[in-house]
């Protein structure tokens, strides 16, 4: 059974899972698993909030709509996103009205369309980005949030595109503005963020200075590849004194944070006249003293933003505008989809533990088994 978790203005809804485990399907042997088309939607499904053994495969209900303006797609890849791990412990429920199947993105086939939606046909290859349900066979999505398959990715790859291009879009370039020639800071430049946000700064803003954190030297030496001036060891090094001494005391322009609390003092402390630090991430914490007189003197400002949350409207507005900006850098190589391993969606409770671990550069992605 699912993890149903009231959240705030949902009463508890009942599990949205049929009750036959796959193990109880006929000819099905933990060494062969079956083929699941053609048998129902499927889905990665929680049993309870805790570890990733907690994950299971099942046949769940089919998700409802397509309703106007949305499409269903057939999935055939998603992507593990930080996120997933703490949704899948019960930390992080899915905004009121979205599945509750864990999964911020997928790529896939276009099953049916609602009505009132323009532009798609069924069959279409597309990548999207989700409030939930991506850990599924099939997933129902405004169609505002669709993207084609970029030139040159195949349709697994695409599936991790969607989460992590959006995030870098819409917190880079609109939120914080990064202007050409100026230095930007990405903590986890290995993560799955990390990766695509070095690569789109190189691409978009070519003269500016990236300077990033990783935790081993294989990791630091990755974002140096792939357009790192300065990468820093978040182990050994101290980030504020490494990035004033590469911008003769200056400081970063704009951060792109993942730690959240543990950060903010030393964000605050590296960032330049006129900064801008956006936390995105609460890995070190929730809960943290901020010095506004240092931020004052500074012109500093801090956002703090979900695109999980966002409303439909502004995630087909960022969508629009990654289309627009990313995809052509995706399609001529400038960034180039970081793919750690792929794995079949029944396992996905080992790509948890994996990325839980820090095992991994860039995204590992969940195939949907033939
Ligand atoms: N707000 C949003 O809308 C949004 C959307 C997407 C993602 N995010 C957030 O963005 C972050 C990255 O997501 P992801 O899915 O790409 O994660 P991920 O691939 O699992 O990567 C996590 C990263 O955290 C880094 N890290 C761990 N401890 C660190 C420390 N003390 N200092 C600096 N970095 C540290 C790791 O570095 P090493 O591997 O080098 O050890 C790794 O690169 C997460 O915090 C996630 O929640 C937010």
């Amino acid at each position: 059974m699912p993890a149903v978790r009231p959240g705030p203005g949902r009463p508890p809804q009942p599990p949205a899972v049929r009750t036959r485990p796959i193990t109880s399907w006929p000819g099905c042997s933990p060494a062969r698993p079956p083929r699941f088309y053609g048998d129902g939607v499927h889905a990665i499904t929680v049993k309870s909030p805790g570890g990733p053994e907690n994950l299971e495969w099942r046949e769940v209900d089919d998700p409802p709509g397509p309703e106007a303006g949305e499409v269903a797609i057939d999935v055939v890849a998603t992507a593990v996103n930080r996120a997933d791990l703490m949704q899948r412990q019960g930390f992080y429920p899915p905004p009121p009205g979205a599945s509750e199947i864990i999964g911020l993105e997928c790529s896939g086939r276009i099953a049916s369309l609602g009505p009132g939606v323009d532009g798609w046909t069924v069959g279409d290859e597309v990548c999207a980005l989700l409030p939930g349900g991506g850990y599924a066979t099939r997933v129902v999505v405004p169609a505002g949030q669709l993207l084609p398959v970029p030139a040159g990715v195949d349709l697994v790859t695409a599936g991790g595109l969607p989460e992590v291009t959006s995030t870098v879009y819409s917190n880079v370039f609109q939120r914080a503005g990064l202007a050409d020639g100026e230095t930007f800071l990405v903590h986890g430049g290995a993560s799955g963020i990390g990766t695509v946000a070095i690569q789109a700064v190189r691409a978009l803003r070519p003269k500016a200075f990236i300077a990033t954190t990783a935790g081993t030297p294989d990791k630091l030496a990755r974002c140096r590849e792939l357009g790192a001036d300065l990468a820093i060891s978040y182990r050994d090094d101290d980030f504020v004194a490494r990035v004033k001494d590469a911008t003769v005391g200056r400081g970063a322009d704009v951060i792109l944070d993942n730690m959240g609390a543990k950060y903010l003092g030393r964000n605050v402390d590296v960032l330049a006249p006129d900064g801008r630090l956006v936390v995105i991430g609460l890995q070190g914490g929730i809960k943290a003293e901020l010095n506004l007189s240092a931020l004052l003197a500074k012109r500093g400002a801090v956002h703090a933003v979900s695109l999980r949350h966002r409303p439909a409207e502004q995630k087909a507005a960022i969508v629009a505008g990654v289309r627009a900006e990313i995809w052509p850098a995706i399609e001529v190589g400038s960034i180039r989809p970081i793919v750690d391993r792929v794995l079949p969606l029944p396992d996905a409770a080992e790509a948890h533990r994996i990325v839980e671990s820090l095992g991994h550069v860039g995204k590992v992605l969940l195939r949907v088994p033939d």
